[in-house]
């Protein structure tokens, strides 16, 4: 968990574009956690009330706009709070991404108060997250922030 936080912290301070950076995290994050299958950012598209897919590591999603209240990430973007799903097929309100899916994390990221977006995250295996995802996850929204 140590190693992959100042790992996090490199790639943030590596002082390379926005795009290039959250890309480094998505892709450092699936390669080093066996159970993320699917790592992704969305974030609020300008003034509408909904998300668009920024960048991701994994396979491609038709899901590249999320309306606010509709799925997993529709329903953080409304709620402000981290959204722990440890079966999705429990879930009536949900996008489905593939069928291989089996549970999924999504924690809002905040700038100045306001919820901006969030990283999703998507496994194979059901019941794959626990806290300290919850706690990793939140570490890198609010460090993050700083080149958003
Ligand atoms: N499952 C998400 C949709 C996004 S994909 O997981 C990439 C949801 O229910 O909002």
């Amino acid at each position: 968990m140590e190693k992959l936080k100042s790992e996090i912290l490199n790639i943030i301070q590596s002082n390379t574009s926005k795009e290039k950076t959250l890309q480094d995290i998505c892709e450092y994050l699936k390669k080093s956690v066996s159970h993320y299958d699917w790592v992704g950012f969305y974030f609020k598209n300008g003034s509408k009330n909904e998300l668009k897919l920024a960048q991701f590591a994994g396979k491609l999603t038709e899901h590249t706009i999320i309306p606010f209240g509709k799925g997993i990430c529709g329903q953080v973007a409304v709620s402000n709070e981290t959204f722990l799903v440890s079966d999705v097929s429990e879930q009536a309100n949900y996008i489905s991404c593939g069928v291989e899916v089996k549970s999924e994390l999504v924690v809002p990221i905040f700038k100045n108060n306001e919820n901006i977006g969030q990283i999703d995250i998507d496994s194979h295996s059901v019941n794959a997250f626990n806290n300290e995802d919850v706690k990793l996850l939140e570490f890198i929204c609010n460090e993050v922030t700083v080149i958003l």
